[in-house]
């Protein structure tokens, strides 16, 4: 939604207007073309003065002198510049937008002393620019800032490298990645009123320019697939449920595909066990796995992925109505397991149920990983800094915590087993939908592995990383887009020809 900055690549020349950023390393200092931006020579006694140690992210930033064509010289810190990974690049990225501040003409000089800098890493900075610059600024009508300046004008910044049309290269497979994380984010941020299970599977949709294929099933089509549990779900609201089904299929015609499933509800109050006022609109984000595998479905298709993908998402508003199902009720999902409803909050796992079994039972995927803000039990056992991994596959497991080193969406895995599994055995039915307080998210994920059989699965529990969680140097939105980059990767370092 946010203007974005307009980036384009140069080779270097000491840049004659506007704000010249430059790097910094530990140790090593300014790099040669760095130096030729501060012809003065001010950096030097600015970094003695302010004792800048070019700590990552740390940042001087100075008015250009008399006679200098610049207005200001912006040095930024990179760390020991030999230990800088792939998600370094991106937070890098992230802390140059930080203080690019309101420079209309940004040049960044992309180089460091004794390290090259190349065009992954290029791109990757420019991705990082772009993430840190989004905010969900779509219904605001007054633009101005707290002081009452015009808007910031997006910056027109140029990257100074060696290769730049290898950047160029580079960055077009990441303005994918960085479009699939902002549509994830807007779909979350934006509010239940306007975006319903019918607006978020249009959204889906959008998709078809992209050449991924888009199904979209109605009640109707759900109900003669059984599926009792989504839909018992979806009764206490006006607005009807939709089941988006969206398949990619870059690989080798044969190839079975692996699958994405998503948690999509829309809003969340609860049901007729319904949630307390206070926090109650965090619930607009409910919707939070859903858009996670809809901005993965993007990624994929924008960078022509050599993989088979299907991308399942199980749309619906959990409201309390008079139609709305009860505590106690009893429902017959699309496996043919009955399910005893004890707590109408629990509805994301009755969703998911009849997604994945329908996901399992059409395509016979590789594999099956959902994601879901499935339970508010995540949060008390890991806080925001790690999303819940539960998963019946060592290997899959291993393949999932690596792709969350590399992206910085760190994954915890956590324990599941029929001790967990016996705590939502019923006697009036076949299970219940919720275990009680203690292991929540665990009992959760019991609950959902009794619908993927054999199936290779890891379901991640995203409910204190896709909304709220702190401010990082590539999200200062609400939503953060979790889950994203790390399918990303995932596929592309496991799953293609
Ligand atoms: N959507 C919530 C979980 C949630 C809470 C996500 C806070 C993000 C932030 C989920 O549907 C829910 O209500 N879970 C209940 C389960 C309980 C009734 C067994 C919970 O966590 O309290
Ligand atoms: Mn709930
Ligand atoms: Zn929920």
């Amino acid at each position: 939604m946010t203007l974005r900055p307009a980036i384009s690549f140069a080779k270097f020349a000491a840049p004659k207007k506007g704000v010249a950023v430059v790097l910094a390393a530990e140790g090593d200092g300014l790099s040669d073309a760095a130096k030729a931006c501060d012809p003065a020579g001010i950096l030097p006694r600015a970094f003695e003065v302010s004792e800048f140690k070019a700590k990552f992210a740390g940042a001087v930033d100075l008015i250009a002198p008399e006679g200098s064509p610049l207005d200001r010289i912006v040095a930024v810190g990179v760390g020991k510049a030999s230990a800088l990974g792939e998600a370094c690049w991106w937070r890098l990225g992230g802390s140059i937008a930080a203080q690019i501040k309101k420079g209309k003409d940004v040049s960044i000089v992309a180089e460091l002393p004794g390290v090259t800098v190349g065009p992954a890493e290029v791109a990757s900075i420019a991705g990082g620019i772009l993430l840190r610059n989004y905010s969900f600024d779509t219904y605001k009508t007054k633009k101005e800032d707290a002081n009452g300046a015009a808007p910031d004008k997006p910056a027109r910044i140029t990257i100074l490298c060696a290769n730049p049309s290898a950047a160029k290269k580079a960055f077009a497979e990441t303005q994918g990645t960085v479009d699939g994380v902002i549509l994830a984010r807007d779909l979350v941020n934006e509010p239940a009123n306007i975006l319903g299970p019918v607006e978020f599977a249009a959204k889906a949709s959008e998709l078809k320019e992209l050449g991924v294929s888009v199904e979209v099933l109605t009640e109707k089509e759900m109900r003669k697939l059984g599926m009792g549990a989504l839909l018992g779900v979806a009764q206490g609201s006006v607005r009807p449920p939709r089941l988006v089904v969206m398949q990619w299929n870059g690989g080798k015609p044969k190839d079975k595909p692996v699958a994405f499933i998503g948690k999509g509800v829309v809003f969340d109050t609860g049901g007729i066990s319904i949630k307390q006022a206070a926090g109650m609109e965090d619930m607009k984000g409910d919707m939070g796995g859903a858009a996670a595998v809809t901005g993965l479905m993007h990624v994929l298709a924008a960078r022509k992925a050599k993989a088979n993908v299907v991308g399942i998402i199980g749309c619906v508003e959990n409201m309390p109505d008079g139609n709305a199902q009860r505590p106690g009720d009893i429902v017959t999902s699309m496996s043919g397991q009955t399910i005893e409803v004890i707590n109408t909050d629990a509805e994301g796992r009755l969703v998911l149920a009849d997604a994945l079994w329908y996901c399992n039972d059409r395509f016979q995927p590789k594999f099956m990983i959902d994601l879901a803000t499935l339970t508010g039990a995540i949060m008390v056992a890991l806080g925001n800094a790690y999303a819940g991994l539960f998963s019946n596959n060592d290997e899959l497991s291993e393949r999932l915590t690596a792709a969350g080193q590399v992206t910085q969406e760190r994954l915890w895995r956590m324990p599941m087993g029929a001790e967990y599994d016996k705590m939502i055995d019923t006697k009036n039915a076949d299970m219940k939908n919720t275990g009680g307080r203690h292991g929540g998210s665990i009992s959760a994920a019991q609950f959902l592995q009794r619908f993927v059989k054999e199936t290779p699965w890891a379901h991640l529990d995203i409910a204190g990383t896709a909304i709220s969680s702190p401010a990082t140097e590539i999200n200062q939105s609400w939503a953060s887009g979790f889950g994203v980059r790390l399918l990303d990767r995932l596929v592309r370092d496991h799953y293609e020809d």
